[in-house]
């Protein structure tokens, strides 16, 4: 039997698993193994704690055409929303299910629930962490920019679950990135500090957005306001106002250099229209990559 493995931040994997990921992710949506059903027979489950449009619907169809089964769980209508502990409910469903993907506001609830869990368990997006995007993101840059090696990658905003993944993305696979956040709003400090003890890339957290995006391939940004922090929207807006990503940021990265946008956006606020709608935008084909993306780490996780 196959060793059980989780998937609840990119440094799960190893660089060359996540070229292999990548890989066969272009093939998946080349169309090549269109008929195959490698899990057939098998039930996923979705377990989510807060909204989702992109990740729920992308693991359900990316299941569906794997031939497995998907069942979404919201935690309000599962009895761990009333109480029933982490503990109890990752052996339960570890009974029934062959995998589970969780999105959650506590990454050290997601750690226990795998700890305490046979079954594969992916993070759908955490706090801290938000994996299967920067996989995505990854493969979105790769099919661009044909190759990963010193491409660099300009962050703007908050230093969030998104921001941490993609450091940990940028460290594994050699991208040079520059994060450029107000005081207060830095990444994870222990994500930060490891990347960087890597020594393959260059991770720098900078307060000029201008100095991050200059002479960058890639310009990428995230709300300013995640799920779970509305009570602090009014402040961090007022904070956050000088890094919206607009035409005039934009122009200071080199002239072919594209849009990513983990979505969903605040338009007007972390991003403008013309820059979202605009030529070098690629929002919508970092999106769908989450299908090809996510198809190709079940089918690895689980065959
Ligand atoms: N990017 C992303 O995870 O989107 P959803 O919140 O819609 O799943
Ligand atoms: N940082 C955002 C990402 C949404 C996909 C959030 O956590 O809400």
């Amino acid at each position: 039997m196959k060793t059980k493995r989780d998937f609840l931040r990119i440094w799960d994997l190893s660089s060359k698993e996540i070229t292999f990921l990548i890989e066969r992710a272009i093939e998946l949506k080349s169309g090549i193994d269109a008929n195959k059903c490698p899990l057939i027979g098998k039930s996923i489950g979705l377990l989510f704690e807060k909204a989702s449009t992109r990740t729920r619907v992308s693991m359900e169809v990316a299941i569906y055409q794997l031939g497995a089964q998907s069942i979404y769980m919201s935690q309000k209508e599962m009895q761990i929303g009333r109480g029933e502990t982490i503990h109890d409910t990752a052996k339960v469903l570890s009974r029934y299910l062959d995998a589970v993907v969780i999105r959650t506001f506590s990454h050290m609830n997601l750690i226990e629930f795998a700890s305490h869990s046979s079954i594969p368990v992916i993070n759908g997006l955490s706090d801290i962490h938000h994996p299967c995007q920067a996989l995505a993101d990854l493969m979105t840059i790769l099919e661009k920019k044909g190759h990963l090696k010193s491409i660099r990658l300009a962050y703007l905003g908050d230093g969030n679950n998104v921001a941490n993944s993609l450091i940990e993305a940028a460290s594994v696979m050699g991208m040079d990135l520059s994060i450029a956040c107000p005081k207060g709003c830095e990444p994870n400090p222990d994500v930060f500090k490891k990347a960087n003890s890597f020594k393959k890339s260059r991770i720098t957290i900078l307060k000029d957005p201008g100095e991050a995006t200059h002479k960058a391939d890639a310009v990428y940004t995230d709300v300013w306001v995640s799920m779970g922090q509305e009570k602090d929207a009014p402040r961090k807006k007022r904070k956050f106002k000088n890094y919206q990503l607009n035409a005039d940021l934009l122009s200071n990265a080199k002239k072919d250099a594209i849009v990513l946008h983990c979505m969903p956006a605040h338009r007007g606020e972390e991003i403008t229209d013309d820059v979202i709608d605009g030529p070098q935008s690629v929002v919508f084909d970092q999106a769908e990559n989450r299908l090809h993306i996510q198809k190709a780490l079940l089918e690895f996780f689980l065959t």
